[in-house]
């Protein structure tokens, strides 16, 4: 499958690239079927921030590195808490890459993000990469998600739109290192997953 980003559907959130229903239906259930093989590989696991709160969304990851937070930190590690090597990044969720990350080098973590009802990320950065230059690629799949931007200083204004199954974000060049998070889900509002929620894939270069 080639995906084929129409540039008259692009949007800007606060610098941040949108492209609306970038995966068609087949798309994403290919890719979900292919997260399925991940979740069995690599299960989903509620972190702890270092400050010892849940968080509310569920995580894995494929690729070489995970990104993962315990009460040691937050960090990229080449293996899931259980030990096991990550699983190969979906094929996909690499297509999304090339389409849309403007040229960069292949993608060394896939982070899965699963949001039940009620789960939100509060306003954070991504600058736990070494490579800033490389962009953010995020592919949302089942409910929709309320998505906020700022601008890269704690605390500017703020924008949000809401992104829905098959939307791709892309948070690249001055919008890089971006504040960000997902202020709310609509539990529901899709049927891609038959027990609701939204699972949000972002991809990055790590090294
Ligand atoms: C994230 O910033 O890690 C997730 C963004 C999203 O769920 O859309
Ligand atoms: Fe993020």
């Amino acid at each position: 499958m080639t995906l084929y980003p129409d540039p008259d559907r692009r949007r800007l959130l606060n610098g941040a690239e949108l492209w609306p229903g970038l995966l068609d239906s087949d798309a994403q259930q290919a890719l979900l079927e292919d997260l399925r093989g991940v979740v069995r590989a690599a299960p989903l696991v509620q972190p702890v921030t270092p400050g010892g709160r849940k968080m509310s969304v569920r995580m894995t990851a494929a690729g070489r590195f995970g990104w993962v937070s315990d009460r040691q930190g937050y960090r990229y590690a080449e293996r899931h808490p259980s030990g096991v090597a990550w699983p190969p990044i979906p094929r996909l969720a690499l297509e999304v890459w090339r389409a849309v990350s403007g040229g960069a080098r292949a993608p060394e973590c896939c982070l899965v993000n699963f949001y039940g009802e009620g789960a939100r990320m509060g306003l954070h950065q991504d600058r736990d990469e070494a490579d800033f230059s490389c962009p953010v690629v995020s592919i949302s799949l089942g409910d929709d998600g309320l998505f906020r931007v700022g601008g890269t200083e704690r605390g500017g204004r703020t924008a949000s739109a809401w992104l829905g199954s098959g939307d791709v974000a892309v948070l690249g060049g001055p919008a890089r290192l971006a504040w960000h998070g997902v202020d709310r889900i609509r539990f529901g509002s899709s049927r891609l997953l038959p027990q609701g929620g939204r699972i949000n894939l972002t991809l990055r270069v790590v090294t």
